[in-house]
C-alpha cells in the first residue's frame, strides 16, 4: 500500500475500494462474525417454540437434522421434558456465544473502520499538499476541511454500521424467512409480503431526500468557511469594529442552516413515523390471521409465539434496509466531495525531470500571464534577464505584477504554452523538478506565515538539520538576533499562531532568516523590507551583500533607497516594464523613476540615509 502511487478515480466505487485497501480483511472478519450472531439469534425461538410444543404440550417432536442431533445427545424430549433446566440452559448458551460474536464484530468492526479512517485522512492530507498553489486559491480552507472531516465520518459511518450491517441483515431475512416459512407458508406470504412495502417506501423517501442532504452540506461548509475565516482574521474584524456584521453574518449562516436541519429532520420523523405505522399494521394482520389460524388447529401455540418472535426480529432490520439507503445517498454525496478532490491534479514534473545548476543567469523570456482563463492580462510580454550573481531591483506601482512574476519563477503557478519562457541558464523551468527548483530558488514572500512553534523552529522551518550556530546567523544577517535576545525565552520563544506575538518587521525578518539559512544560489526578497524602518533596511542590505555575494538576487521594492544599489533596475506599471537600467541610467532618464527618487528623497529620515 502506497499512498504516492496516484490515479484518476472514474467512479465512486473505484475510490472506495481505493481506500478500503488494507482495511477489507476486518471489515471481512466482522460480517462473518455479524453473519455468526444473525444465524445464533434465529436459534433461540426454535428453542422456545419446540419447548412449548413438544416438551409442554407433548405434542412429536418435529425437528430434523442438527436440532435433532442435540435433543438426542440430550438424552431425548422425555429427558429434557422431565428437566426443563437443560433447555433453559441451552438458551443461555446460545444466547452467550451470540454475544461473543457480536464483541467480536464490534471489535473487528473498529479496527477495520479506524484503519480505514486513517488511511483516507493520509491519503487526503498527503494529496491536498501537493495540489497547485492555483487549487488552493480558489478552493475554501472551511470546505476543505469540512470534507476531510464530515465526509470521512460519513464514509466510516456506512462502510462500518451499514454496509456490515446490510450483510448481516440480508442473512437475517433470508434465513428468518426461510423458518417462518417452513412454520406456516401461508403467514410467511403475509409477513413477508409487508417486506418489499416497507422497503420500497424507505427507498423511495430516501431518493427524494437525498439532494437536501447534499445542500445541508454545502451550508455546512458555508458555515464553517465563515467561522474559520473570521477566526483567522479576528485582528482585522476586531480593528474595523466589524464584530457585529460578522456576527449576524454567521448568526444569519447558522440560522438557515439550523432551519435546514429542523426540515430535514421532520421529514425524516415523518418517515420514521409512518414506518412504525406500517410495521404495526404488518403486526396487527399476522396476530389476527394467527389467532384464526391457531383457533382452527392449523397453527400450534409454539409454532404461532416462534413465529411471531421471527417477525418481530425482522422488523428492526427490514427498516434499517432504508437507513442503509439514506445512508447509501449520504455516502455516495461524501464519496463525490472527496472524489473532487482526490481527482484534482497534483503539481506534477515532467518525465526526466532536469536539476540544472542555478547559478546561471535567469531569463524571462515574453511572458505573458493572466491568472484565469479569460481574466485580464497580469503580465504582458515581459523580458529580462538576471545575470548569475547579480542583485536586480524591481520596482512598481501596486498590482504591477512584481509578486506574479516571482510566483511565476518559483513555478507556483504554470506559465502556459506559447504565453513566454522562463529560463535557467538555457533549460526551461517548465523541465525543472519542482523539489529542485524549490531548493534552488528561496523566496521571501511578501505576507510571510509563521507557524505557532518557536522562534528557532520557524527559522529552520525549511531545513531541518540547521543546527543552533546556522540558526543564529542567519538570524544576525536578518538584523533579528538583537530582538530575539531581549525576549524572555529567547529563539525558544512560541511565536502564537501565525506569529501573532511578533511585530510585523520582526515577522518578516523571520522570514528572510527563513530564507537565508537554506543559502540558495537564488534569493528573491518581495517587498521584504517594507515593514523595518530605513537603518534596519540598510544594516540588513549591507549584512546580505556581505554573506550573499555568490548568490542571484531579486529585490522588490518600493522604497528606492532599498534597490537603487542593484545591478539593474526594472520598473514596472500594469504588468510591463517600462524602464530599465542601473540607478544612475535612471535619474538621468528622468522618467517615472527619478520622479519617484525625487519624492523619496523629500522624506527626511530616507533622504539622511542616503546622504551618509
Ligand atoms: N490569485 C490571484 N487571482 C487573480 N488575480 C490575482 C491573484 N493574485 C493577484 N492577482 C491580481 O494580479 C495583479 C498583480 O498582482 P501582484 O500581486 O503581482 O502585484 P504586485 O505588483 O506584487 O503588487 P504589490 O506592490 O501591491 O505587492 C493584481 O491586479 C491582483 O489583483
Ligand atoms: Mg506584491
Amino acid at each position: 500500500m502506497t499512498l504516492m502511487e496516484k490515479k484518476k478515480f472514474d467512479t465512486k466505487l473505484s475510490l472506495l475500494l481505493y481506500f478500503t485497501r488494507g482495511c477489507k480483511r476486518w471489515f471481512a472478519l466482522a460480517v462473518f462474525f455479524a453473519c455468526a450472531v444473525s444465524l445464533l439469534d434465529l436459534v433461540n425461538p426454535k428453542i422456545v417454540g419446540f419447548t412449548v410444543d413438544t416438551l409442554i404440550s407433548g405434542k412429536p417432536a418435529e425437528i430434523s437434522g442438527l436440532a435433532a442431533w442435540f435433543v438426542e445427545m440430550a438424552g431425548g424430549a422425555d429427558t429434557l421434558s422431565a428437566n426443563l433446566w437443560m433447555v433453559a440452559l441451552a438458551v443461555v448458551c446460545v444466547a452467550l456465544l451470540s454475544a461473543v460474536c457480536r464483541a467480536l464484530f464490534r471489535i473487528f468492526n473498529a479496527i477495520g473502520a479506524e484503519t480505514l479512517v486513517k488511511r483516507m485522512r493520509d491519503t487526503l492530507f498527503d494529496h491536498i499538499v501537493r495540489l497547485p498553489f492555483a487549487w488552493h486559491s480558489v478552493n475554501h480552507t472551511g470546505d476543505i476541511i469540512q470534507r476531510c472531516t464530515s465526509d470521512v465520518e460519513q464514509i466510516k459511518m456506512f462502510l462500518s454500521e451499514q454496509l456490515t450491517s446490510l450483510l448481516r441483515v440480508f442473512v437475517l431475512i433470508a434465513l428468518a424467512l426461510t423458518y417462518m416459512y417452513g412454520i406456516s407458508p401461508k403467514m410467511m406470504a403475509v409477513s413477508g409480503g409487508f417486506i418489499p412495502v416497507i422497503i420500497g417506501y424507505s427507498f423511495w423517501f430516501h431518493k427524494k431526500i437525498g439532494s437536501q442532504f447534499a445542500i445541508v452540506d454545502s451550508e455546512e461548509g458555508k458555515l464553517s468557511s465563515i467561522a474559520q475565516e473570521n477566526l483567522t482574521g479576528v485582528r482585522v474584524v476586531r480593528a474595523f469594529g466589524r464584530e457585529k456584521y460578522e456576527r449576524e453574518r454567521f448568526e444569519k449562516q447558522n440560522k438557515f442552516y439550523t432551519n435546514m436541519w429542523i426540515r430535514l429532520m421532520q421529514l425524516m420523523s415523518a418517515f420514521w413515523s409512518s414506518g412504525d405505522l406500517i410495521s404495526y399494521l404488518q403486526l396487527l394482520c399476522i396476530l389476527i390471521y394467527g389467532s384464526v389460524l391457531a383457533v382452527s388447529g392449523e397453527l400450534s401455540a409454539g409454532s404461532f409465539i416462534e413465529f411471531v418472535t421471527y417477525n418481530a426480529m425482522l422488523n428492526w432490520p427490514v427498516r434499517m434496509l432504508g437507513r442503509v439507503i439514506a445512508n447509501l445517498s449520504k455516502a455516495g454525496i461524501s464519496i463525490e466531495r472527496l472524489r473532487y478532490i482526490m481527482n484534482s491534479e497534483e503539481e506534477k514534473d515532467p518525465a526526466n525531470a532536469k536539476t540544472p545548476d542555478f547559478h546561471q543567469d535567469i531569463t524571462f523570456d515574453h511572458i505573458t500571464f493572466s491568472y484565469t482563463e479569460e481574466g485580464k492580462k497580469i503580465l504582458d510580454d515581459v523580458s529580462f534577464t538576471v545575470k548569475a550573481g547579480s542583485t536586480v531591483g524591481i520596482l512598481g506601482s501596486t498590482g504591477s505584477g512584481k509578486s506574479t512574476l516571482m510566483y511565476l519563477l518559483d513555478r507556483l503557478y504554470p506559465v502556459e504554452e506559447g504565453k513566454g519562457r522562463i529560463l535557467i541558464g538555457d533549460t526551461d523551468i517548465r523541465e525543472i523538478s519542482s523539489d529542485w527548483l524549490r531548493k534552488n530558488i528561496g523566496i521571501v514572500l511578501q505576507e510571510p506565515y509563521l507557524f505557532s512553534r518557536t522562534l528557532a523552529e520557524n527559522i529552520a522551518i525549511a531545513s531541518e538539520d540547521a543546527g543552533q550556530d546556522e540558526i543564529r546567523r542567519a538570524a544576525d544577517i536578518a538584523q533579528l538576533s538583537e530582538a530575539i535576545e531581549r525576549f524572555k525565552e529567547g529563539y525558544e520563544t512560541s511565536v502564537g499562531e501565525r506569529g501573532v506575538t511578533l511585530s510585523g518587521g520582526q515577522k518578516q525578518r523571520t522570514a528572510i532568516a527563513q530564507m537565508l539559512i537554506r543559502k540558495t544560489p537564488v534569493m528573491i526578497f518581495d517587498d521584504s523590507l517594507s515593514a523595518v524602518d530605513a537603518e534596519t533596511d540598510a544594516k540588513i542590505r549591507a549584512a546580505l551583500k556581505e554573506n550573499t555575494a555568490e548568490a542571484t538576487v531579486i529585490l522588490i521594492a518600493h522604497r528606492i533607497t532599498t534597490l537603487m544599489h542593484a545591478d539593474q533596475i526594472l520598473v514596472m506599471d500594469k504588468g510591463r516594464i517600462t524602464e530599465r537600467g542601473t540607478h544612475e541610467e535612471l535619474i538621468a532618464k528622468g522618467g517615472t523613476y527619478a520622479k519617484i527618487y525625487e519624492l523619496q528623497m523629500q522624506q527626511s529620515d530616507v533622504g539622511e540615509e542616503v546622504k551618509e
